[in-house]
């Protein structure tokens, strides 16, 4: 058993004013805040910047993020951080600003390409200790990125999402504070939302004996079903972004330690070969993988969708509860609907059926069962 929470953990509402004072405690003098085109509309990258200034501290900026973001994102912030001297970096986003970040911070000192350091061809080994410092200002509460020792990108020439993964990728220090993620319209809310329960949701599930996880999942399930639906309704419900802050941080503590499995597995392809939403691509496959995964797992599908305030008296009364969540927050339950054609589901289901993310499923999985389920989701 293992766990591997971040070394420290801010969380209030107004905890941005810590940014300068915890940067400095890491040694950042002038951090690389990594951000995406959004938080630069709305004023954030240049609030992050104006705090660290208050704080003694120059910065520079990359913004150039983007949901499911490729290789060219990462070389692009590490050659941002190079030009401008930096010694730290700061991420301001969801997932995909941490992703980014967290390989730019391997290419800052280890340099090549990201894709070098793919998992699955023994890139783990390349990544030594004493990586610069990072700390996490995360802008949706999903990702769970801020908890984990990995980053997704995607490589744009074989059209797949690449595993990065190492323990010293570790968050130096993370600052939640709701108010930044009071902007966050609906549907990014509910799709971010939704990828949170998925993590609490595959983690559980997945194989291995770790109450400590188990109970992380358990903590996210439930403030999910309290505060998920007003987080989406009431976008300035502080109290409710925070719980799902939690939520997220939680179940990335659990799946970081325990794994994912077949929703991830599905998902990552429709995000690398349609760009759909990660969060909603989790959301549409969900109630698949849990019929196809119910005779092992069934009770603790019932249990979970009780903890998210349903009454079901079986797994797939809990499948249905579920796709009833995704449609109640105004989001597509079929890939029909998000917009798929049926054309590439057998390259997508081989794709998942290499996909690191399905090791952790709790019922062994082929290829054609994949196809089955991307099938029946359409
Ligand atoms: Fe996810």
């Amino acid at each position: 058993m293992n766990l591997t929470p971040p070394r420290d953990i801010q969380f209030r509402a107004g905890a941005l004013k810590y940014l300068g004072k915890k940067a400095t405690s890491l040694g950042m003098k002038k951090p690389l805040i990594v951000s995406d085109p959004a938080m630069s509309r709305l004023g954030f990258s240049q609030k992050v910047s104006e705090v660290l200034d208050g704080a003694g501290l120059t910065s520079a900026l990359f913004d150039g993020c983007q949901e499911n973001p490729a290789e060219p994102q990462v070389a692009g912030a590490a050659a941002v951080y190079a030009d401008e001297g930096c010694d730290g970096f700061v991420t301001l986003g969801g997932g995909s600003a941490m992703d980014v970040a967290k390989g730019a911070r391997i290419l800052a000192q280890h340099g090549g390409s990201i894709l070098d350091y793919d998992v699955s061809t023994g890139g783990m080994k390349k990544i030594a200790p004493g990586l610069p410092p990072l700390m996490a200002l995360p802008t949706t509460a999903g990702s769970g990125s801020e908890a984990t020792l990995g980053t997704v990108i995607i490589d744009p020439d074989r059209n797949i999402k690449v595993l990065i993964f190492s323990p010293h990728l570790a968050v130096d220090s993370v600052v939640l504070d709701p108010e930044l993620t009071k902007s966050l319209p609906p549907a990014v809310t509910a799709a971010t939302g939704l990828d949170a329960l998925v993590h609490a949701l595959e983690a559980y599930t997945a194989p291995g004996y770790n109450p400590l996880a188990d109970g992380l999942c358990k903590t996210s399930i439930e403030l999910i079903g309290k505060s998920l639906a007003r987080a989406v309704a009431q976008g300035d419900d502080l109290a409710a972004r925070g719980d799902m802050m939690i939520a997220a941080l939680s179940a990335g503590i659990a799946f970081a330690s325990k794994g994912l499995g077949a929703v991830h597995a599905l998902s990552h392809q429709l995000s690398s070969y349609h760009r759909l939403p990660h969060g909603l691509a989790n959301a549409i496959m969900l109630p698949h993988v849990m019929r196809f995964n119910s005779e092992a797992v069934g009770d603790k599908y019932v249990e979970a969708a009780e903890m998210l305030g349903y009454e079901v008296d079986s797994a797939e009364e809990a499948a249905q509860a579920l796709a009833g969540l995704t449609a109640q927050l105004g989001l597509p339950t079929t890939l029909s609907a998000a917009g798929l054609s049926p054309d590439d589901l057998e390259q997508m289901a081989a794709d998942a059926y290499r996909d690191a993310a399905l090791g952790g499923n709790p019922v062994k999985c082929g290829q054609e069962q994949l196809l089955e389920m991307y099938q029946q989701a359409m």
